[in-house]
């Protein structure tokens, strides 16, 4: 059968299953690759079980789009699901009382006495998204959720019992972060017992053209419009390596749809400044260097030395990225470490990997 054909009958039996199951329950999962209905397959049998899910992949991959899926196929669909995002807490304390609860006057700021999210979903699931910015503090209490459901609201004695079932994921590597004494390895293994890895989205063969059908036909839908990405961006598209996955894809849809002035075409020049190698990488290893013995050498810090230059646009994300990239194989992977190496005071710690995240910087696969 033709390309072009299998891929129309991927988007159809989609929109069936859709039909069938309601449109909550087909939120997924676009594609056709076997790496993806494996994991899809691995989905549904991990559903039917009570266990914590760790779910594992390269940022935008969909991690949180499958962790839904799971609960939708699971018994407990129907009692309350919520996403929690552990990275966006400033404080350990206030991701602590998130989850957990507090008494009055248990920290600064504690007026009276909350219950945390645990109590509240009692009977739920929770899906702890990056799981790997936890603090120590909050793993411990973690553990004892998993291992004996209990939990203790900070500042409190009172030990309360809860079933909730938890869904972690993360993009890190869990395990460098346990040699680093970042992550608690007792944990990483209550948390792990059933792991789903999601493949990135270059590892899925034709499925980002698939992907790309469906939410241009979406678009085309809600606008009354029929734009087609021209063959010359299609080939672009073929051979690019997709580092922002699922999520990067639909931005360039977006992106190249609302830029077209044309009626019916996409183009390159459309969408080409979203791609996230959209300069070239001419930075070599000489550059980098002088990165280094900027901050090692003459003591001056990353804000200084990479994060201006970017911001004034003189050096790109993919620089950026190299710079980190060799940044962490210094640090052995630890960004605690990599603080030292950059010349950043331990206490901006959050508000470097803040930078990270937001502008998109965290390199994907470091070999360490
Ligand atoms: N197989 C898929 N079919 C359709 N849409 C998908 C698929 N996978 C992901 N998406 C879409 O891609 C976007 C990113 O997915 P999601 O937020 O689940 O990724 P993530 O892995 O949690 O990302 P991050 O690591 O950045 O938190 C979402 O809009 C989601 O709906
Ligand atoms: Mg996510």
């Amino acid at each position: 059968m033709k390309e072009y054909l299998l891929d129309e009958l991927a988007i159809r039996i989609h929109k069936l299953s859709e039909e069938i199951w309601g449109k909550d329950r087909a939120i997924m999962l676009i594609g056709k690759h076997p790496k993806l209905l494996e994991t899809q397959r691995r989905l549904i049998r991990y559903a039917q079980c009570e266990n914590p899910i760790l779910i594992t992949g390269e940022s935008g991959v969909g991690k949180e789009l499958f962790a839904k899926s799971i609960y939708l196929f699971s018994q407990r669909k129907g009692s309350p699901f919520i996403s929690v995002n552990c990275a966006q807490y400033q404080e350990p304390n206030m991701l602590i009382s998130e989850l957990f609860g507090h008494k009055k006057g248990s920290f600064t700021g504690a007026h009276e006495n909350r219950n945390g999210i645990f109590m509240e979903y009692n009977d739920g699931v929770i899906f702890l998204d990056e799981i790997g910015e936890l603090s120590l503090k909050a793993q411990g209490m973690l553990l004892r959720v998993l291992s004996e459901g209990e939990i203790k609201p900070l500042g409190g004695n009172r030990v309360t019992y809860v079933n909730t079932q938890i869904i972690a994921a993360t993009n890190r590597n869990l395990k460098e972060m346990i040699t680093s004494g970042e992550f608690r390895e007792d944990l990483y293994y209550r948390l792990c017992q059933l792991r789903l890895d999601i493949p990135a989205l270059r590892e899925r063969g034709d499925d980002w053209h698939i992907l790309l059908n469906y939410y241009l036909d979406e678009l085309n839908r809600q606008q009354g419009t029929n734009k087609q990405f021209s063959s010359q961006a299609l080939a672009y598209l073929q051979n690019y390596h997709w580092p922002g996955n699922i999520r990067e894809l639909k931005s360039i849809i977006n992106t190249g749809f609302f830029s077209s002035e044309s009626q019916y075409v996409i183009k390159p020049c459309d969408f080409i400044s979203e791609l996230q190698t959209d300069h070239q990488t001419n930075i070599t290893d000489d550059d980098v260097t002088k990165y280094f013995v900027e901050m090692q050498e003459n003591g001056v810090c990353f804000w200084e030395t990479v994060q201006k230059p970017y911001l004034d646009r003189e050096l790109n994300r993919n620089q950026v990225r190299l710079i980190i990239q060799q940044g962490l194989q210094d640090s052995g992977g630890s960004y605690k470490r990599l603080l030292k190496i950059f010349n950043i005071p331990e206490f901006q710690y959050l508000k470097f990997m803040d930078f990270l995240r937001h502008h998109r910087l965290k390199p994907q696969n470091v070999i360490i």
